[in-house]
C-alpha cells in the first residue's frame, strides 16, 4: 500500500497549510486595507437629538439655501452647525400657528424650544469627520472653485436624517485633485443640488462645461503630501 502514495506526498500538507496561510494572510491584509475607517464609514448616520436635523423638508421640500444655515461655507474653512437660536426662528412657540400647529409637529419642535429656553445647545453628533492629521479642509477654496455640496455629501437635500455619502478617503481627494473639472459647476449652482444632480444625468455635458470652467478659474487642486498633511 506503501508504494501508491510516492514518499514526496508527505510534504505536501505542509505545503498546502502554507499555501492557506499566506491566502488567509493576504485576505486578512485585504480585509483590513478596505475595512479602514476610509471605507466602511460610507452610510455612517449616527444618532441625532429629536430623530435626527431634516435636510428632505428644509432644504428639499421649503427649498432654504444651505447657506441659511451653514454660513460661513463661503468664507472659512469649517461648514459651522447653526446654533438653537436659528431654529428658534422659526420654531418658537408664536410662529407654530404659521407653519403647522399640528400637536405631532408641536411635539417634534418642542425639543428646540426647550433647549433655547434654557439656553443650552443641541448636541448633534458630527457625521464627516477627517482624522486629525489631515489639516483643516478648507469649504471656502472648494465651494469657491465651484465644487458643489453634492460632489462630498451626495444629494443632502434629499436625507431626512444625515449619512455619510463618500468615504472621504485620501484616494477620494487625490481622484478629484487630479482631475476636477467634471466637478465644477457655475458658482450660483453650488448649493443648488437639485439644478446639479440634473445635470450629473448627462456626464459629457459636465465635462465639458468643467473644462471651460477648469481654465477660466485658473484652478490649481493641489496632490503634494504638505497641502493636506502637516
Ligand atoms: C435650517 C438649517 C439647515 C439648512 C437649510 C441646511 N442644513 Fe445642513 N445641517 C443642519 C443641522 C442642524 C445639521 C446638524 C445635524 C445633522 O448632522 O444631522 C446639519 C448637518 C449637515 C451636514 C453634516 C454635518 C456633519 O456632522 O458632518 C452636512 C454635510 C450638511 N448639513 C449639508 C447641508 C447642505 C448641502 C445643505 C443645502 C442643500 C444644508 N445642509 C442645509 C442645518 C441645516
Ligand atoms: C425658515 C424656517 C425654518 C427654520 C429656520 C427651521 N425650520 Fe424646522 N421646519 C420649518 C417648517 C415650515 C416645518 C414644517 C414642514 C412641514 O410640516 O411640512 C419644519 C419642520 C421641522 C421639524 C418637524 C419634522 C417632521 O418630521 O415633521 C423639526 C424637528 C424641525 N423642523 C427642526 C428644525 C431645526 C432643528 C432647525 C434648526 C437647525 C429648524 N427646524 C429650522 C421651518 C423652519
Ligand atoms: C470637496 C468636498 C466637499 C465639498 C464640496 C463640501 N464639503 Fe462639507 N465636508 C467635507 C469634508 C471632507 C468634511 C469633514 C471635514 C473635517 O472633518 O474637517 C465636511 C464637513 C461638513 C460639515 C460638518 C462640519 C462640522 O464642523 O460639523 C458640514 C455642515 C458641511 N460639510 C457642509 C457642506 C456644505 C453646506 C457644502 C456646500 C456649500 C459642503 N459641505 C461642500 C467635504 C466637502
Ligand atoms: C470633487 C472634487 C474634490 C474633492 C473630492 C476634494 N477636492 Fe480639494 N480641491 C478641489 C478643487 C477643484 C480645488 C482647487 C481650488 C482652487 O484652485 O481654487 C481643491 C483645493 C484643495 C486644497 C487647496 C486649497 C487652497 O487654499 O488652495 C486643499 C488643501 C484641498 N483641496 C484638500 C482636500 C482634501 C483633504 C480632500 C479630501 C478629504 C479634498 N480636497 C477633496 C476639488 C476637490
Ligand atoms: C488632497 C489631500 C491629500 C493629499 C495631497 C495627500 N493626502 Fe494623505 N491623506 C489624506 C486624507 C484625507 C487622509 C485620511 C483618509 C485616509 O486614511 O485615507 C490621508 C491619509 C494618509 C495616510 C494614512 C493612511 C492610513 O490608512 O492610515 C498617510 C500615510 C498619508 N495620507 C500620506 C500622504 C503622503 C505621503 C502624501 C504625498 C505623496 C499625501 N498623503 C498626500 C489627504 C491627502
Amino acid at each position: 500500500m506503501s508504494t501508491i502514495f510516492p514518499k514526496w506526498i508527505n510534504t505536501l500538507p505542509p505545503l498546502l497549510l502554507g499555501g492557506a496561510v499566506s491566502t488567509a494572510g493576504l485576505a486578512v491584509a485585504g480585509v483590513w486595507y478596505y475595512a479602514t475607517p476610509a471605507f466602511w464609514e460610507v452610510g455612517y448616520m449616527p444618532d441625532q437629538p429629536g430623530g435626527g436635523f431634516n435636510h428632505q423638508i428644509h432644504a428639499g421640500k421649503l427649498g432654504m439655501d444651505c447657506r441659511y444655515c451653514h454660513s460661513h461655507v463661503e468664507t472659512s474653512a469649517e461648514a459651522n452647525i447653526p446654533p438653537v437660536s436659528t431654529c428658534y426662528g422659526c420654531h418658537s412657540a408664536g410662529k407654530l400657528a404659521k407653519y403647522n400647529e399640528s400637536d405631532l409637529h408641536k411635539q417634534k419642535t418642542e425639543f428646540i424650544r426647550t433647549a433655547y429656553a434654557t439656553d443650552t445647545s443641541i448636541e448633534w453628533a458630527r457625521v464627516h469627520k477627517l482624522p486629525d492629521y489631515v489639516r483643516n479642509f478648507p469649504h471656502h477654496a472648494h465651494v469657491n472653485a465651484g465644487v458643489s455640496c453634492i460632489s462630498c455629501h451626495g444629494n443632502i437635500a434629499r436625507q431626512p436624517v444625515v449619512w455619510q455619502h463618500e468615504s472621504l478617503s485620501m484616494a477620494w481627494c487625490l481622484d478629484c485633485h487630479r482631475a476636477p473639472d467634471k466637478n465644477l459647476v457655475p458658482k450660483d449652482e453650488v448649493t443648488q443640488l437639485f439644478v446639479v444632480e440634473q445635470e450629473m444625468t448627462d456626464p459629457a455635458a459636465m465635462q465639458k462645461r468643467g473644462a471651460d470652467l477648469y481654465k477660466e478659474r485658473g484652478i490649481a487642486s493641489p496632490e503634494n503630501c504638505g497641502a493636506c498633511h502637516y
